[in-house]
């Protein structure tokens, strides 16, 4: 007699609960659904067709027909299958499939005809969960059939317990396979289909990062669709990727950074490259990409704020224009916050292969003093009042300010100039003097001169695409002319 191989294709194909016999005349026995009346105090003969008889009963509800109950148990006798097979071959049959039971059911059902008991909750809970996110019926068969409770009952019945092969990625590991679910569940709100949770199974289990298949669901046309609020946005972000409901803290935090113009994929990456994520990726062996070098990541304060008479200050930002001054004896250095973003300025910058450095940073009362009246007698005071502030009225004594490279108009149009306009506010800065707003500014272009607001600001006025006096909607003018 050939040796039944209940892989996962040929069990689907046994549709009368009777062993496959390749070749043979053999006739099946029409179907039986009569309803069984066994009860748990129902006594099976302690022999390989007691077990059938039960299994019959447990699993289908009924009675064993005739053919079913002698191929079966020829097959245990003669060690062509095991207890496992025939578990396999019941849970996989279309009777079984057609019954239609809920995961809730089919838990209990294990637990009945493996294990010869109802379920305990937290067991159930257990199994439950790996029905839910889509694991196949054979995966927690699997885990049943490999219980000492299982042996026990086997070996009562004098049968080889076995063991269930499992041919699908998603049932190997439960958090990979529930990260899966996750983002088809809460990132796109509806139930994964089958085909592409064991695809996404597949590939996680193929090493392809985690980190990369997120970002595919998180930043799709279909999620996208869903015009979701920034409060909707972080949310799902806590329940697709940490797979948790957000703290209250934690969530507000988040939402603000994107009021205050911070990007999605800022905040998303904040979730991917967390140590919570990262944890649960080490348990389920999930792959992620290293954090990018991303200036999304150079997250800056705002600024030291100086308390005393004499500065003014807008919605935080100190100004310093020709409107409004700086005390004489104010000289507090380069701001270190500003020094610390600067420097993630020139890494991203040389990371693109760019060449960004400080050519003028803090100056003093004094020092700018003795530059305007240089650039006065050079030029005369209506053309250095263009470029060069009066000695209280620069940016550069504020020590919120920089001038990068070199300090003429030959920047302009450079690599360097081109990627400092597009990106230092993702550092903090803003290029303080654009270009055709000197009525404005007071200031003609300059292109090296960036001023460090904090990302809070940089990113509103970036995107406001207005200069500062625009934005608070100040003036920059000499009392004096
Ligand atoms: N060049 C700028 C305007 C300054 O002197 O502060
Ligand atoms: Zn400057």
């Amino acid at each position: 007699m050939q040796r039944i191989r209940f892989s996962a294709i040929a069990a689907t194909a046994i549709m009368a609960i009777t062993p496959v016999y390749s070749g043979t005349s053999g006739s099946f026995a029409p179907l039986r659904f009569t309803a069984v009346e066994a009860s748990a105090e129902t006594v099976y003969a302690k022999n390989t067709e007691g077990f059938v008889t039960r299994m019959y009963n447990v699993v289908l509800g009924r009675n064993p027909d005739a053919t079913g109950l002698k191929n079966w148990t020829a097959k245990l006798n003669d060690h062509t299958a095991t207890a496992s097979d025939i578990i396999y071959g019941f849970f996989c049959s279309s009777e079984y499939k057609g019954k239609n039971k809920s995961n809730e059911e089919i838990v209990t059902d294990c637990y009945k005809a493996m294990l010869d008991r109802d379920p305990d909750s937290a067991g159930k809970a257990n199994w439950l969960a790996r029905l839910n996110v889509g694991m196949t019926t054979m995966a927690v068969c699997k885990g049943f059939v490999g219980s000492s409770e299982f042996k026990g009952l086997c070996s009562s019945y004098g049968i080889d317990p076995g063991t269930i092969s499992l041919s699908y990625a998603r049932d190997e590991n439960y958090e990979r396979t529930y990260f899966v679910y996750r983002l088809y569940a809460n990132c796109l709100g509806r139930t994964p289909d089958i085909t592409g949770l064991e695809n996404w199974c597949k590939s996680l289990k193929s090493g392809t990062a985690g980190t990369k298949i997120a970002q595919g669901f998180i930043f799709s046309d279909e999620y996208k669709g869903k015009n979701s609020s920034n409060t909707e946005f972080v949310t799902m972000l806590y329940n697709t990727i940490l797979g948790r409901a957000p703290d209250s803290a934690g969530l507000n935090s988040w939402v603000n950074q994107l009021d205050i113009g911070r990007s999605r994929q800022f905040t998303a990456n904040g979730f991917l490259y967390s140590s919570e994520f990262k944890g649960q990726c080490s348990t389920a062996g999930i792959n992620l990409t290293n954090a990018p070098s991303s200036s999304e990541y150079c997250y800056g304060a705002a600024p030291t704020r100086y308390s005393r008479d004499g500065l003014t200050y807008i919605d935080g930002m100190l100004i310093a224009n020709k409107s409004y001054s700086l005390p004489s004896d104010f000289n507090p250095g380069l701001d270190a916050t500003c020094q610390s973003q600067f420097r993630k300025l020139v890494s991203g910058a040389a990371a693109q292969g760019l060449n960004i450095y400080l050519s003028s940073g803090f100056r003093s009362y004094s020092y700018q003093a003795q530059l305007y009246s240089n650039y006065v007698s050079w030029n005369g005071q209506a053309a250095a009042d263009t470029f060069s502030a009066r000695a209280g009225h620069s940016e550069h004594q504020s020590g919120l300010a920089i001038d990068v490279n070199t300090i003429n108009s030959s920047f302009e149009g450079t690599p360097e100039a081109i990627w400092l306009a597009a990106h230092c506010h993702e550092y903090g800065f803003i290029i303080r003097y654009p270009k055709g707003k000197q009525d404005i500014t007071g200031y003609k272009y300059e292109p090296w001169h960036i001023r460090y607001v904090g990302t809070d600001l940089s990113y509103k006025i970036h995107e406001s695409g207005l200069t500062v006096e625009e934005y608070y909607g100040i003036t920059s003018q000499y009392a004096n002319g």
